[in-house]
Parts: C-alpha cells; sequence; structure tokens
C-alpha cells in the first residue's frame, strides 16, 4: 500500500499520462526541425512533466528553470506573480517553449508570456500538461496541450497540495476536497 492511497483516487493513470507525454514529444519533435530550442520549465510544479517530456523530444536542445510564485488568495490565484528564480541565459533570439503543469486561471502564464516577449526571443509558445478551462480569467493561447480536466483540485506528476504529493507517478484527485 502506497502513502498516498487513503487521501488521492487517480484521474489520469501512468500509462495515459506517458502516452500523450510521448505524443506531446513527438509532435515539437516535428515543429521544431532546425531550430534552437529551449524549453522554459516553470518551477516546480512542471519539473517533472518537463524531464519527461524532454526525453521524448529528439532534437539538441537547452532547458532553463524559471521559478514563479503567485500569490494565493485562499486557494484562488490572485494573478500577481513574483519570479523567485530567474533563468540562467539570455533569452533573445531563442525559441521559447514555457512548459507548464496546468493552466488554471490563466494569470501566471500571462505574467510570464508578458515577461518573456519583452526578452525578445525567436518565437514563445506554451506546452502545458493541463488545462481546467472552467477557471480561466484571461485567454492564453496554449500551443501542445496535454489533457483538459473539469474544476477539480488535482495533485501528483509535480502537482502539489502543500507542497506535497508532486512525487506520484500519476495524476490524483484529493479525496474529499
Ligand atoms: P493560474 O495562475 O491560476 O493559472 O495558476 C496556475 C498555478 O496554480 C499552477 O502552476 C499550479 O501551481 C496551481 N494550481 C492550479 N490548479 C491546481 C490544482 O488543481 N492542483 C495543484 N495546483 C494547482
Ligand atoms: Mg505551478
Amino acid at each position: 500500500m502506497a502513502f498516498y492511497d487513503q487521501d488521492v483516487g487517480t484521474l489520469i493513470d501512468e500509462q495515459k499520462l506517458q502516452t500523450r507525454v510521448r505524443e506531446l514529444g513527438e509532435e515539437i519533435t516535428r515543429d521544431y526541425q532546425g531550430k534552437d530550442l529551449t524549453l522554459v520549465c516553470v518551477l516546480k510544479g512542471s519539473a517533472f512533466f518537463a524531464m519527461d517530456l524532454a526525453r521524448y523530444i529528439d532534437l539538441p536542445l537547452t532547458v532553463e528553470f524559471l521559478g514563479v510564485s503567485s500569490y494565493q488568495g485562499g486557494t484562488e490565484s490572485t494573478g500577481e506573480v513574483r519570479i523567485t528564480t530567474d533563468v540562467s541565459k539570455p533569452m533573445a533570439g531563442k525559441h521559447l517553449l514555457v512548459i507548464e503543469d496546468i493552466i488554471d486561471t490563466g494569470l501566471t502564464m500571462s505574467f510570464l508570456l508578458e515577461n518573456l516577449r519583452a526578452r525578445h526571443p525567436a518565437s514563445l509558445k506554451v506546452c502545458s500538461l493541463l488545462e481546467k478551462p472552467a477557471r480561466a480569467r484571461t485567454q492564453v493561447q496554449i500551443d501542445y496541450k496535454g489533457f483538459v480536466i473539469e474544476d477539480v483540485f488535482v495533485v501528483g506528476y509535480g502537482l502539489d497540495y502543500a507542497e506535497r504529493y508532486r512525487n506520484l507517478p500519476f495524476i490524483g484527485l484529493m479525496k474529499g476536497r
């Protein structure tokens, strides 16, 4: 019995998840042929997804990490975002693909896109494992999308509840929430 069995149910199992991540990797491989691709991994949530995805992309690429913290009012994002760790290299002229775990209200991603656009990349696209459209407060174009989910709180595969459960190999639902 695993430590999470009591409190977490399965929404997207490991096999379904890996199949979809592989498909996204193959799509990105086709689209970025001959381009200098940089994956911008948004910490901490997208790290698990980004590392799997990178292994499915059959291209030379670089990986950068961008740490952000979204101020929460309860469980709701306020849209006020702070960069806690910046990327290590100039982004000008690079083909940037921002990797996120989930786009919920869209406020975090809008902020990030505006911030990265100001650094004059050659191109700027978004890859998000999950999208929760029911809660969208601003329109964000997701160029590569893993799954669309209902308005439920999910954990696992990078996503946390109070910093826990990131290490589950599947997307789970908190029981009783
Ligand atoms: P947004 O600014 O509302 O789009 O917030 C995006 C961030 O909120 C994500 O990067 C997650 O860190 C967090 N988040 C949103 N929904 C969930 C969820 O269901 N589980 C865990 N974290 C979530
Ligand atoms: Mg996050």
